[in-house]
Formats: C-alpha cells, sequence, structure tokens
C-alpha cells in the first residue's frame, strides 16, 4: 500500500515528492542526505550500502560528495556500492562505460576501497550472465540489502534499465534497451549504431528491497514522464509507476522537472491562485484547449466545471476575462517584427521608433537562425532594418565524414584545373582518408578536419544568411571557444566567450537582440549560449546607454514551441514566406536528408519548423483568432 496523502494541494500525487528551485540545491540536498546516511552508520560502526546510478542526474550530487570528502573530511571507508546498470557488452576501461563514468565522478576522488566497489560486468560471456546476476543480488541480501539506492529517470519511464514492459518483482538481469533509450545515449555512443541494444540491469525487486529510495530529475525534458510516474496509474508501460507501491521512496525534482504536476501545471485544479496575468492567460487557453472551443466562446459553467470558479468569482463575469485574453492574444500577433512605423505602438510587441532598427540574430548553430525565425529574419530585412546575424558556433561536429572528403576533392580539381601546386593538399587529403578508415566513434577529428567540418558549415550559413538578403559584412562567425573541443561534450564557458560577445554587441549597437531561448535541455549548446548573450548584456549595461533600449527576444530551436500563453510576439508567415524559409533552410545542405544529431525526431528540420510553424498558426486560429498559415512565435527575455 502506497502512504495516505493529507493535502489536497497534492491530491493528484500518488508518491511524496519535493521540489528545490534549481538542480543545484536538490543535487546538494541529497548528497547531504547520503553523507549523513554514511556518518550515523560509522558512528554505530556499521557498513553503509549504497545504490548508485550513472547518467547526468547524479554528477552534481557526486561532485557534492567528492567537495564533503575533500573539504570536509567524509570519509568512505565503511562504504559498499551497488551500481544500477552496465551497458552490454561492454569493456570498462571504454569511455562509454559505466565503470569510466563512476571512476571519473566519484570513486578516483574518494577514499572508497575499490573491492567494495560493485558494477555489473559488461564483459561476461552470454552463458555467463544469469549466474553472475543471481550473485549479485546474493551479495547484496548478503550485506543486509541496500541502505539508499539512489535513481535517475529516463524518458521512457525506466529506473535502471527496467524499461517498459518490465515486471514489478523482476530481479538482476539482461535487458534489451528501449529505442528511446539508445536514441538518447546516441551522442555519448558517436551514433546510435554503436549504442549497445542491451544492458544488465538490477530489476525493479531489487530497487524495492532497498531501505530508502531517492529518484532524482532535473530539467523541463523530464517533465512529462515525472508527471506519468507521480500522477499516472500503475503500469509496466512506465515502469517508475510502480515505485507508488513503496513506502520509502521521495522524488527529489527541480522546478522545471516538476512543472507538468498538476500543482505547478494547472494549479487551479487543486487549490486557490493568486491569479496574475500570466495565470489567468495560461488557465483560459488551458481551458479553451481542453474543450476545443474558441476564447470568446467560453461560459461561466466552463469556468465553473474545470476548477476556475475562484478565477470567474474573483475576477468575472467570464465574459470580460475571456475578451481580455483575446485582446492580449490579439496584440501579439504582428507582421512588422521590427515595429510598425507611424503607427499607434502602444498594443504592438515592438516600438515603432526608431523605425530603422540595428537588429542582430544569435544564432547558436549556424543554422539555428533560419530554421527557428527564418520568416522573421526575412521580414526584419524586406522591412529595411539593419540586420545582422552572428553564428555563435562553428556547429563542426555535425558534419559527415564523407563531405568532407567531397569537399577536399574539390579543392583538389580547382587547385589542378588553375595549375596551382597539390603537393601538400593531396598529403592532406591522403592522411583524412586514413584517419577516416580508422576511426572510432566519437574518436576527435584532426584539426585539419574539424576545419573542413567547419568551412563547409560557415559556408552554407553565408548562403542562408545572404539568401535572407544580409551583405556580408553584417554576417558574423564567432566559433566560441566553448565549443571548439571537437568532441559532443564541451567546456565550460570562459571570459573568452563573453568578450567576443561584447565586443560584437559593442560594435553592432543593437536595438534588438534575438536568441535562442531553450532551457530544456541544461546541457544543449543553445542554453550555453543564450547565457552568453545575456551575461555580455549585463556586463554592457553597466557602462553602455543604448543597452537600455535593446530589446531582447527568445525564439525557440528545433524542437519545442512556447507554450502559447507565453508568446508575446507571434509573426505570421504567408505560404509564400513558408516557401522562401524553406528555401534558406535549404542552404544548409550538410543537415539535410539525414543530419548527424536528428535527436529524437525523425524528420528533417524544414519540416520540423514547418509543422510547428503551423501548429502556432493552428492554435491561434482555433482560440478564436485570425487563420494564418504559419506563425514564428517570440517571448521578450526582461532583465
Ligand atoms: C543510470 C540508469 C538510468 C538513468 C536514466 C536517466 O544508471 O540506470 O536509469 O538514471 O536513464 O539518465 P540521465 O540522468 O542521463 O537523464
Amino acid at each position: 500500500m502506497a502512504r495516505l496523502n493529507l493535502l489536497e494541494e497534492t491530491r493528484y500525487e500518488k508518491l511524496p515528492v519535493t521540489v528545490y528551485p534549481d538542480q543545484k540545491v536538490a543535487s546538494i540536498a541529497v548528497a547531504r542526505r547520503i553523507a549523513n546516511l554514511i556518518i550515523s552508520k560509522q558512528k554505530a560502526g556499521e557498513k553503509a550500502v549504497l545504490g548508485l546510478a550513472t547518467g547526468v542526474t547524479p554528477i552534481g550530487v557526486y561532485a557534492e560528495l567528492v567537495r564533503l570528502h575533500k573539504e570536509e573530511g567524509l570519509s568512505f571507508h565503511n562504504v559498499i556500492t551497488f551500481n544500477l546498470d552496465e551497458y552490454y557488452p561492454m569493456k570498462p576501461k571504454a569511455p562509454q562505460s559505466y565503470v569510466t563514468f563512476m571512476n571519473e565522478n566519484l570513486f578516483n576522488h574518494i577514499d572508497i576501497d575499490k573491492s567494495k566497489v560493485h558494477i555489473p560486468d559488461g564483459t561476461l560471456a552470454k552463458d555467463a550472465v544469469a549466474g553472475f546476476c543471481l550473485e549479485y543480488e546474493k551479495k547484496i541480501s548478503a550485506l543486509g540489502g541496500l541502505d539508499l539506492q539512489i535513481l535517475g529517470i529516463g524518458r521512457t519511464g525506466h529506473i535502471g534499465f527496467n524499461e517498459p514492459g518490465s515486471a514489478p518483482n523482476s530481479g538482476t538481469r539482461l535487458v534489451t534497451l528501449d529505442d528511446l533509450t539508445r536514441n538518447d545515449a546516441s551522442r555519448d555512443f558517436g551514433g546510435k549504431q554503436n549504442v549497445p541494444t542491451k544492458a544488465i540491469t538490477m530489476g525493479i525487486g531489487t530497487i524495492f528491497k532497498a531501505r530508502e529510495i531517492i529518484l532524482m530529475a532535473w530539467s523541463g525534458k523530464k517533465a512529462p514522464i515525472i508527471k506519468k510516474a507521480v500522477e499516472g496509474e500503475i503500469s509496466g508501460d512506465v515502469p517508475a509507476t510502480y515505485l507508488q507501491l513503496s513506502q520509502h521512496v521521495e522524488f527529489i525534482l527541480d522546478q522545471d522537472a516538476a512543472s507538468d504536476l498538476t500543482r505547478f501545471g494547472t494549479p487551479w485544479l487543486v487549490k486557490d491562485c493568486v491569479w496574475d496575468n500570466m495565470l489567468k492567460k495560461k488557465a483560459v487557453i488551458w481551458l479553451a484547449e481542453l474543450l476545443n472551443k474558441p476564447v470568446l466562446k467560453l461560459t461561466e459553467e466552463d469556468y465553473n466545471n474545470h476548477g476556475m470558479a475562484q478565477l470567474a468569482v474573483e475576477q468575472g463575469p467570464v465574459y470580460n476575462i475571456n475578451i481580455d485574453i483575446f485582446n492580449q492574444m490579439q496584440h501579439t500577433i504582428t507582421g512588422w517584427p521590427g515595429g510598425k512605423p507611424d503607427a499607434d505602438d502602444s498594443q504592438r510587441p515592438e516600438r515603432a521608433l526608431p523605425a530603422k532598427k540595428r537588429s542582430i540574430i544569435f544564432s547558436p548553430h549556424p543554422d539555428d537562425d533560419v530554421i527557428s525565425m527564418g520568416g522573421t529574419f526575412i521580414r526584419l530585412v524586406d522591412q529595411g532594418h539593419d540586420v545582422h546575424v552572428a553564428y555563435q558556433t562553428s556547429g563542426n561536429t555535425a558534419v559527415w565524414d564523407d563531405d568532407v572528403l567531397r569537399y577536399m576533392e574539390f579543392a583538389i580539381d580547382f587547385n589542378q584545373s588553375i595549375g596551382d601546386d597539390n603537393t601538400h593538399l593531396q598529403k592532406l587529403y591522403e592522411d583524412m582518408r586514413a584517419f577516416f578508415a580508422t576511426k572510432q566513434p566519437n574518436q576527435i577529428d584532426t584539426i585539419e578536419i574539424r576545419d573542413v567540418k567547419g568551412f563547409i558549415r560557415k559556408s552554407e550559413a553565408i548562403s542562408g544568411a545572404r539568401y535572407a538578403g544580409l551583405d556580408d559584412d553584417h554576417i558574423h562567425f564567432q566559433a566560441l571557444p566553448f565549443y571548439e573541443t571537437g568532441k559532443t561534450k564541451k567546456n565550460s564557458v570562459g571570459e573568452e566567450d563573453i568578450l567576443l560577445t561584447m565586443e560584437l554587441l559593442q560594435k553592432v549597437k543593437p536595438q534588438q537582440v534575438f536568441v535562442a531561448g531553450d532551457f530544456a535541455d541544461p546541457h544543449g549548446t543553445h542554453l550555453v549560449c543564450f547565457n552568453i548573450v545575456i551575461a555580455a548584456l549585463r556586463r554592457l549595461r553597466e557602462t553602455e546607454d543604448w543597452v537600455k533600449d535593446c530589446w531582447v527576444w527568445m525564439y525557440r530551436g528545433a524542437w519545442k514551441e512556447f507554450e502559447t500563453y507565453e508568446i508575446e510576439m507571434a509573426v505570421p508567415l504567408s505560404p509564400q514566406e513558408v516557401l522562401r524559409k524553406r528555401n534558406a533552410i535549404f542552404k544548409h545542405q550538410s543537415q539535410k536528408d539525414r543530419a548527424v544529431f536528428p535527436g529524437d525526431d525523425a524528420r528533417e528540420f524544414w519540416v520540423r519548423a514547418e509543422d510547428r510553424n503551423r501548429e502556432t498558426a493552428q492554435c491561434y486560429d482555433r482560440l478564436g483568432l485570425a487563420e494564418y498559415q504559419a506563425m514564428e512565435a517570440f517571448v521578450r527575455y526582461h532583465f
């Protein structure tokens, strides 16, 4: 039986959930709990038996444990660990192995006795796996069971590698990985084809026996699966829902991972709310979408039947609320993303003056500008604004190797045709071919190969920006150093990244800045690039007057659009403009047909962009506003 829940606000939640403002604070709290357990066991002269997880989620916890060891003397001499899982087959020394992960993130930096560390063995012969798994279970039982198990959660709802279909009483065993899980791991392995199809994992039954279970999740990417795990029916389709049956489990989330839970996503269903404008907009749009009605047709009864009676009473009559929200949405629509000259701008998203604005579009990768806001980009240029574009990174990891050879062959042929000496180029070309012939998944390319890949993307970006109407001196390539590692794992942001961005901003002195405002992936290049621009503007604000008149507009990358209630500027595109945008995206040939990093969406980038812009327009239409072909959406960033 699951625990009793006495709170109205959390009545949809079937297990205890604690929400922290961000993952750093949450990770420190979890590390503290682990440390307290270790210390209390030490005082009692006992061992602490920990179940550990890998993945990006627990990294902050391990970092804090290392800090506690180094700075506060926390000792791990009495600690015994069992890791949840390991890929199969997998050599312990491989960079993607969970042995490597655990050593690099924890074990190499603390005083644990390595003979007390247990991680499923990915090198076993197939017929030895079952025996090994049984032994793993026995070892845990012989030690009296796990004192504490920490977990992450996969987007399939897996815990450990217990994918959908796993049984609640499953033990440690060999399993087949879900397709989505292999997609999520593909970056680490340099392509999905290199991700093992199997893994050895502790079972749900094994996890259940732990005396305490903490599942952690960070970022909006996890919000949908967290809602299912916490509020959904118990089902093998979402293995984490089995945790609802435990008396000893707690979910520890950051705000973003918790954002779809009823008390945060649709709080009016579970409590009285303070109805600020944003919440009102969110609720009314939610209600209209739920009932498939235009905003202006929502009735008092609709409000009352769907948890919005309080709003109706406090701010009604509901028709006035409907009109207010309708008007607000209406005012987000503008065909003048740089402001409409000589027009009353009191209800428009952008200022009328100056009539000709200096605008700069920051594009994290060389094609985000046209994919995400190609229509608006073209409009700004057409409407006479002084538009610049800055490509923040080279994007050189996302080019196929055979494209490099193609361009090298082109260069050699050209050199030959004009009678130039090809010796050096030919030698480089031969070296590249030899390198590719033995290249391992995720192996870092030689500097020359990286350069060629960067040049390919650079030439495509120039072509796209020229197509949008820019002069060459308005196209900037930043090649920010944080990105240029040659690997999918990037460096942290450095002073140089910010200084380069400040320099460019100071040169352009824009009145409008467009940035990619993608927050769902905390490790994603888009968020890093966003933070760099904001840091640069913040610093410039201290000394430069022009920054005070500079508005920052966020667009979303190829993945997820803003929620409708968040949109502050919706730029409609005619069918003709949609085609122009498509052509601009087509200039990025290296990303067409089959991108190196497509993510878990099989559609090409231009298709995703068109689908998304069409969906935004359809949503406005459904809510009772004008019917357009497509719309690009923006939200303003306020300092
Ligand atoms: C890791 C494990 C997995 C991860 C899950 C989330 O040992 O068993 O269940 O916890 O896939 O991964 P991240 O944390 O990378 O999002």
